[in-house]
């Protein structure tokens, strides 16, 4: 059975006696055993939070398509998997943005963090003027086949999907729960169709886009949402232990 999941993305924000707090808060409380909690920290951060972070996974928020080589600046996967770090978030919307990401190159990127033997959270989400045309499934349904739809089945063992609509990140405007079921059924749909029953099955889509304290509980409680890609709520321990216990 696919699991619960809350991950938080803490962006650019945070340094290490931060996190080294905030996993040993996190840590000093019994969580929920059927649930997978995960923390996208900064680069920086990784290296020193994985020895402590007890009950959390650690993931990165990016890392480059090569192996090695004159890159000024990137960090490679093999890099990652040497500190220990389980998870890579890969095509987060600002990514695609600030750093121009195309779905091809954030094929390349799965493709080279599952070489090395870690996971992926693959991001994907309308923009606003999407969502007002109402064109928001063909949207995501695109993003889906130009990267994770050309994986192979076995690779999908090693992802997770986030639907974060960018109109909802950052703005305190939440999709709806509804709208977030939505949207899920319609991704779980497609890897029913590309992948077949047991990828559509296995495969954890979790939600993204201002989900905090107050809404958590009803956005989980879809079927096909199994959970949270949570930014500015996760900064914050109080809050993400909410969203921990919110399944
Ligand atoms: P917020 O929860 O701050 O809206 O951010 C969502 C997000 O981008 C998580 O990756």
């Amino acid at each position: 059975m696919r699991k619960n999941i809350a991950a938080g993305n803490w962006k650019m924000n945070t340094d290490l006696s931060f996190g080294q707090d905030f996993v040993k808060k996190i840590n000093d409380f019994e969580l929920p055993s059927d649930v997978t909690v995960i923390i996208g920290v900064p680069f920086l951060s990784i290296a020193g939070l994985v020895p402590v972070s007890g009950k959390i996974s650690i993931a990165a928020q990016n890392c480059h398509q090569e192996e090695s080589g004159a890159y000024t600046g990137e960090i490679s996967a093999s890099m990652l998997k040497s500190v220990d770090c389980k998870y890579v978030i890969l095509g987060h919307s600002e990514r695609r943005q600030y750093f121009s990401e195309t779905d091809e190159l954030i094929l390349a990127k799965m493709h080279k963090v599952m070489e090395h033997g870690m996971k992926v959270i693959y991001c994907c989400g309308e923009p606003l003027h999407v969502r007002e045309k109402e064109e928001q499934a063909v949207f995501v349904e695109n993003q889906l086949k130009d990267s994770i739809c050309k994986l192979t089945k076995e690779q999908m063992e090693n992802v997770i999907i986030a639907y974060e609509p960018i109109w909802a990140i950052g703005t305190g405007k939440t999709a709806s729960p509804d709208q977030a079921q939505s949207m899920h059924k319609h991704i779980r749909g497609i890897l029913l169709n590309t992948f077949g029953e047991n990828t559509a099955a296995e495969t954890s889509i979790l939600y993204g886009g201002s989900v905090k304290p107050a809404n958590a509980k009803e956005i989980f409680s879809k079927a096909d949402v199994d959970g949270g890609l949570v930014g500015g709520a996760s900064l914050k321990p109080d809050s993400f232990l909410d969203i921990i216990q919110s399944f």
